[in-house]
This record gives C-alpha cells, structure tokens and sequence, in this order.
C-alpha cells in the first residue's frame, strides 16, 4: 500500500518534471501547422535497424528470444540480402547476462545475419547482473565488442555506451561522459550536415515517454545543444506507439519500445505490465540522405506491418523540429466517439462487469479511459482511469474494460460515463449510458 502510494507520488512528480523540461527545452522553436512527410524523392544513403529489449531467456518463452530471428529474416525479406546496412541493439539482449543466454542471443542475432550486415550492439542492465564487467567477458569469449563503440558506416557516425549499472537507477561513470563527448565532437567534425547516430540503454530523463522514471542523467549534457544527434533508447518498455515516444530539443531522442514485454502505467502507476503486454514487438528501421533528412519507419513483427513514419526534414535546422513536445501537444486534438457511439456490459460468474463500447478516435492516440458509474441514486460506485491498449497494433474493433464487481443488485439501473484522454491529456466529450 505505501509503495504504491509512493510510486504514486513518484509519478505526478516524474511528470511534472517532464513536462517543464520539455517545454523549456523547445522554448524557441516555432509551430508546425502539421507533421512533415516524407518526400517521394527521399533517396536513403545509409539504412540501418535499431532495437532494444529482446531479453533472451533460455528455457523458458517469457520474451521469445525468436523475435531477435523474425526481425532480422523481415528486414532481409523486405530490403533483400544488402539492403541493410547495420542492425544495432540498445541492450537488455539478455534475461539475466547468463553465459547460456549469450550462447543463445550469439546463435539467433549473429547467425541470422551471417556477415550480411554490420552489428552494433550495447549492453543493457540486465546483461550485467551476473557480472558488472559483462563487456569484457563477452569480448573474451565471443571477441565482439559491447561496450562504448564509435563506428562509421557509409560515412555516417555510430556512437553509443553501453549500461554501466545493474539496477533502477542508470549512472554512466564520468569516463563514459568524457569519452562520448569526445567522439562526438570527433563525428561532427569529420562529417558536417549529417546526422550522427547515438545510442544508449536507459532514455535520457525528461526526453521520451518512459525517460522520467526509467532514464538517465549523465548523458543529457554531451547530447543537449547538438541538433544533428538523433538519440535511439530503451529500458522503459513503453511503447514507439505513443507520440511521446519521440522527442525534439537541441537534439532529437527516439524511444525505441521493445522486442518483448510491454510496460506502461497500468492503473496510471509505472512498472505494471498491461493485460496483452507480450502482444507488441517493436522496431525502428532507419534510412538517412546526405542532406540531413532522417526517415524513421516503426516496425511491429506480431502484426507484421510499418505502423508509424517519422520524418526529419533537416537535422541541420532545429527551427524545422516538428516534434517538439509543445508541437506535438498543440497538433493534438480531443479525442471524440463516433456519433451514436454504443456500450453494453456483462457480468461473469465471478460478479465482475466488463463494459465494452465504440471506441473514441483521437489525432495520435486515446491513451487512457476514464470512466464513472454511478447507481440509480446517483451515489458515485467507481470513479476509475483505465490504460487503453493502444500499445497494441491488432485490437478489437470495440473497447472492453473489466470494471470488477460493483456494489449493484441483480438488475439494478447504473449509469456509465466514459471519456477518452490523448497522449497530451486531451479529454473527450463523455460518453454516458444508463442500463435500465
Ligand atoms: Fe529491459
């Protein structure tokens, strides 16, 4: 109870925090009347793949270690055998960093591409629980690198550390700092008006969605004033699907999602997993020009389709950063039901209700349901916020919420009102229905 009460408390501040943070970072750059599309002559000069938290666990199927394979024969099936240039992990390749579970990632993501593509990969929390020095062991015996990496690939710039921390908290030691400071000085100077690539596990705090309570303080000040960094991260498991998932300041930060296990604020308190939380497996392919343009296509293997594009006209000019929180908040809109829009109920054996009703439509997403019942007196029964499951891209036509049991009789007339909130906290008009 008090930890929930605390983690409670966490939140509001966590996003109260974000949300000053943001603003003030972007305090300068001018609306947008609407998000940029990409051009039909964008011609990419490099492509690459970026994902996070594939968390191979042997023996048993918690996160489907398989997803890794899926991936990696898509992007081939899609862009043919040297149509990717570079597959990067943003870490938590691994469970618990157990030598087996190496053994197993080694064999799906390395044997899959069989030398078809160049590999980053950065190792996250869990890979370093059963050994703070994971990087070098798996240099050791496997001879690849998995720590702070700079690389270049078609003349574009790949840098990114790996998590230095086994534990909630994410610290980069101050030599990890100094170094990526360096490196980026280093990329921006060897290649002008391009995009410099980096990577890390946790999200940088005050980003993404997820980055106030999963983030990261050490790496905002080498990132913070260098427009052509585009920044990918994981750790929070929270959803690409959510508009907060991406983020422009001085630079751009990109949440990347996960290849398993969905996390979100069920019940609005964080570290929950949502019902479905394993029907999502997310992300990124990246394609980039030689003129500062960066196309971002969000990828989902459960249903196997692109589901979102972004698109950066010019890293170069941050007064065309269409992603700023404060744009990004004024191009959303209240979400609204359907006109005529229906709900109905039914009661299991156990007494619960589960409501099921059209759902609202929203300009990027209706995150959450909040919803009130109230008996044939008037007297307030549940006044509740349900997480909707827009982290899932095959949903069913109409909403269901269980509600639990509510103190009615058999029969008794209840009112119901719904109304949907966006991203930004857009509230719709209410739906009411009364069951007589
Ligand atoms: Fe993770």
């Amino acid at each position: 109870m008090f930890l929930t009460a605390l983690r409670s408390i966490c939140s509001f501040i966590y996003t109260m925090i974000f949300t000053v943070s943001s603003l003030i970072g972007t305090a300068f750059t001018p609306f947008t009347d609407k998000l940029p599309e990409v051009p039909e002559d964008f011609e990419p000069a490099i492509r690459f793949v970026v994902f996070t938290d594939n968390h191979t666990e042997v023996g048993e199927n918690y996160a489907d270690g398989n997803r890794v394979v899926d991936m990696i024969n898509t992007c081939f099936d899609i862009y043919g055998d040297d149509g990717i240039d570079l597959f990067v992990s943003c870490g938590d390749i691994t469970e618990y960093g157990k030598d087996e579970q190496f053994e197993q990632f080694m064999d799906r993501f390395y044997g899959t591409i069989d030398g078809r593509a160049e590999t980053l990969v950065f190792l996250g929390n869990h890979d370093i629980k059963m050994d703070y020095k994971a990087s070098d062991h798996f240099l050791e015996k496997y001879g690849i690198e998995t720590g702070e990496q700079h690389i270049t690939v078609n003349g574009f710039h790949f840098i990114g550390v790996q998590s230095h921390t086994n534990s909630f908290v994410q610290i980069m030691p101050p030599s990890t700092v100094l170094w990526a400071a360096e490196e980026l000085k280093k990329a921006e100077e060897d290649s002008p008006n391009l995009p410099v690539f980096t990577f890390q596990h946790p999200h940088n705090r005050g980003t993404v969605y997820g980055s106030v309570i999963w983030g990261c303080d050490s790496l905002n000040p080498v990132w913070e004033g260098h427009n052509r960094v585009v920044n990918f991260s994981g750790h929070s498991h929270f959803p690409i699907s959510d508009p907060r998932s991406i983020w422009q300041g001085s630079y751009t930060a990109v949440g990347v999602g996960a290849l398993a296990r969905y996390e979100l604020e069920k019940d609005l308190i964080w570290g929950q997993h949502p019902d479905r939380f394993q029907e999502a497996a997310e992300f990124y392919i990246v394609e980039a020009d030689r003129d500062g343009s960066v196309k971002m296509s969000a990828y989902d293997l459960t249903t196997d389709s692109v589901f979102l594009t972004y698109y950066i006209e010019d890293v170069n000019n941050p007064e065309t950063y269409a992603y700023t929180y404060k744009n990004m908040v004024k191009l959303d809109n209240a979400p609204v039901f359907p006109e005529g829009a229906q709900a109905e109920y039914t009661v299991n054996d156990k007494g619960e209700y589960t409501l099921t009703f059209d759902r609202a439509d929203a300009d990027f997403v209706v995150q959450n349901y909040k919803i009130e019942v109230r008996n044939k007196s008037g007297l307030l029964l549940q006044s509740k916020t349900y997480l909707s499951d827009y982290f899932i891209q095959d949903v069913p036509e109409r909403m269901s919420i269980n509600l639990g049991t509510l103190n009615l009789n058999e029969g008794e007339k209840f009112t119901v009102k719904i109304i949907a909130a966006s991203a930004y906290g857009k509230l719709s008009k209410p739906l009411s229905v009364t069951f007589n």
